[in-house]
């Protein structure tokens, strides 16, 4: 059993605060926009912010930022860049590191590498793309890592473990245990993304078990509970609600009566979920915004919900208020 979350940080500075934040949950919970948001709030404070994804065949930064990310870090606003760290480049990068300059040597390196990676390392791409986090890590003040799904995150930051079992010593030993140093760092967060659903719930609470066995280096995770509808209604207008539902009545009163239910029940699931949650980890809310909005809006508003939350005294200008 993981320990519970007693020491955990109780509100969103530690995003800030943070040097990298590797970002994960169940597909669609909201990571490249909460990734994102991240991002834009640490650039607009100051912090040399890049926001990146591993590998992803078809990014979904380029709708937030109206530019594609590639394999170098490119500026999309003051402060904030963004990349796609691909495996193929992030392995030359290391064997330029380990090799040195050199393009030949580097390019016989490189056939034999891909040929004992391939044969002998298991999740070998996972350890170039991490690798280059931390090179980028170096770089900027802030690196938000836009992961995977659960499942195939947690796998992919378990391969350093099971790299540092394989191999005792030589260069994927190294690249690992820096890899593990960067993990192990105060300045590390796993930040988990869930929604205020059972399922999700339930993933999360998997999820944060597998991170404490599989991945020891890495710290408490953060939980980000995204799409959350806040509790409005008091004991007396819940009452209401319930009485009113068991009477006979009009069209327009049924609707309003099913309307108020209906955000009753959206309430209630917050609050199972922030219950459940805050037993394995501090729980940062991020609320439910109106459907229709466009990527980069839906960005900018909860941008300025963590703001509020963070009390970051930043220029937001433009970005509507959630
Ligand atoms: N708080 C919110 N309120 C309303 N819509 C939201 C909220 N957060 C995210 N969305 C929308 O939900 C959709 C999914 O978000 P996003 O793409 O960030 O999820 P994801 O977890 O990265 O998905 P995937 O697993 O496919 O990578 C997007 O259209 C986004 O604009
Ligand atoms: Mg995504």
């Amino acid at each position: 059993m993981p320990p519970a979350a007693a020491d955990a940080p109780a509100d969103s500075s530690v995003l800030f605060r943070s040097r990298v934040l590797f970002l994960t949950g169940k597909g669609g919970t909201g990571k490249t926009t909460l990734g994102a948001a991240i991002g834009r709030l640490a650039a607009a404070q100051g912090r040399r912010t890049l926001v990146c994804e591993l590998d992803a065949q078809r990014s979904s930064l380029t709708a937030i930022f109206g530019k594609a990310p590639v394999y170098q870090p490119s500026q999309v606003a003051p402060g904030l860049s963004i990349c796609n760290i691909e495996w193929m480049p992030a392995l030359d990068d290391w064997l330029a590191d380990i090799v040195g300059a050199g393009r030949i040597v580097r390019m016989i390196m490189k056939n034999r590498m891909i040929s004992i990676f391939l044969e002998a390392t298991p999740g070998a791409r996972d350890l170039m793309l991490l690798h280059r986090v931390v090179k980028l890590s170096q770089q900027f003040d802030l690196v938000i890592v836009d992961m995977p799904a659960s499942g195939n995150a947690v796998g992919m930051l378990s391969v350093v473990g099971t790299s540092r079992r394989l191999f005792d010593t030589g260069p994927i030993r190294r690249c690992a245990e820096e890899i593990d140093g960067m993990f192990a760092r105060p300045d590390t967060n796993l930040v988990l993304v869930a929604l205020p659903e059972e399922m999700v719930v339930n993933e999360t609470l998997e999820t944060r078990a597998r991170v404490h066995a599989e991945i020891p280096a890495l710290r408490q995770p953060l939980v980000l509970l995204n799409r959350a509808t806040p509790a409005t209604l008091s004991a007396g207008e819940r009452s209401l609600l319930d009485q009113l539902g068991a009477q006979e009545l009009g069209v327009d009163a049924r609707e309003l009566v099913e309307a108020g239910r209906w955000e009753e029940r959206l309430e209630t699931a917050t609050a199972e979920a922030l219950s459940r949650l805050r037993a394995i980890a501090a729980v940062v809310v991020l609320p439910v915004l109106a459907r229709g909005e466009g990527a980069a809006r839906v960005v900018g508003q909860l941008t300025a919900a963590l703001a509020r939350q963070s009390h970051a005294k930043v220029d937001l200008v433009g970005e509507a208020s959630g």
